[in-house]
């Protein structure tokens, strides 16, 4: 994941486009309604440009910080074969992370500056890293539920209007889709297992199930970011449109699972040919965004320790670089 539709503000707001060239907007518009993707080099309204840094950037963040509560797992996971496919899963995650990094970079951004914004609390990544993983469940949980919505979120990004973000995501997402069935493949075998297994596997889902919903973002009429990220064509489909979708598609897998979704106001409607669920709490979804939800800080902390201990990686590399350079020029 994981995009989230989030409302808060950086850079300049969403109405400086207004000063913009109006026959360059007029322009940009048409080649993305004609489904020309822009590149980094094009001419792009500022607006746009900014909207890309904070969506993409975002959602770098959310891979990065997402490798924390799995990787306290690795050390804990039950056989050999779920070790080494949940290291495989967590690399994973960090290589989204620096191929989205550097589609941010392509706008005239830098990685440093990114990674700064991240680190001193200024930006935001996905609202779900800041729960933590209690149980061996909560891994099978996490794949299935919140890989599975990343999908949802993710698949439409393949066609964004911007050519390097639509191009990461395309491998991206076909990662993604083994996440979502090794964390399904996990649930199958607890719900499968003893009865305390299956406990675990219920208890994870009541834990997971609404802050995995939460992903999509806050409601579309509380979204001021939808509506132009739809006109071009960075979002294909609203926040609600993409949590029902995701809704439709895991409420029978929980079912073939035989576990409960915890959500009393749960039923199928038969006339819409969807399901109609209940409400969200959002204040819950605010307070985690504001930094107060279970993990913020303890996830906060963690990057910072490793960003620290990376340090002389970087001070290496730059060094490195620093005398070839210097080589070429004598
Ligand atoms: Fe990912
Ligand atoms: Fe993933």
């Amino acid at each position: 994941m994981y995009t989230q539709g989030l409302n808060e503000q950086t850079g300049r707001p969403v109405a400086a486009e207004a000063t913009e060239d109006e026959a360059r907007l007029r322009a940009f518009q048409a080649r993305i309604d004609a489904e020309e993707k822009i590149e980094p080099k094009d001419w792009m309204p500022d607006a746009y440009r900014q909207t890309l840094i904070r969506q993409i950037s975002q959602h770098a963040h959310s891979e990065i910080v997402g490798m924390l509560p799995e990787g306290n797992w690795i050390t804990r996971a039950p056989s050999l074969m779920r070790k080494s496919i949940l290291i495989a899963k967590v690399q994973d995650e960090g290589g989204h992370g620096a191929y989205l990094y550097s589609a941010a970079e392509t706008l005239g951004v830098s990685r440093a500056e990114l990674i700064d914004q991240l680190l001193s609390g200024r930006a935001k990544y996905s609202s779900i890293f800041n729960y933590p993983t209690l149980s061996w469940a909560d891994v099978g949980a996490i794949g299935w539920l919140v890989d599975g919505a990343a999908i949802m979120n993710q698949i439409p990004l393949c066609r964004c209007s911007y050519g390097p973000y639509a191009r990461a995501m395309i491998r991206i997402c076909k990662e993604e889709s083994f996440h979502q069935r090794q964390g399904y493949d996990i649930m199958l075998k607890l719900a499968r297992g003893t009865a305390a297994q299956r406990r675990m596997a219920q208890d994870a889902l009541d834990r997971w199930w609404w802050p995995s919903l939460m992903m999509f973002g806050p409601p579309d009429a509380a979204s001021m970011h939808t509506a132009h990220s739809v006109r071009w064509k960075i979002k294909r489909f609203t926040n609600d449109e993409l949590r029902q979708k995701f809704v439709d598609f895991t409420v029978p897998q929980a079912k073939f699972l035989g576990l409960n979704v915890p959500d009393p106001a749960l039923r199928w409607d038969a006339e819409a040919g969807m399901h109609r669920y209940g409400e969200i709490d959002w204040t819950e979804f605010n307070q985690v965004l504001k930094g107060h939800g279970p993990c913020n800080r303890e996830r906060l902390a963690e990057r910072r320790a490793a960003h620290e201990d990376g340090r002389w990686v970087r001070e290496a590399a730059a060094a490195h670089a620093a005398k070839h350079g210097a080589r070429a020029a004598a």
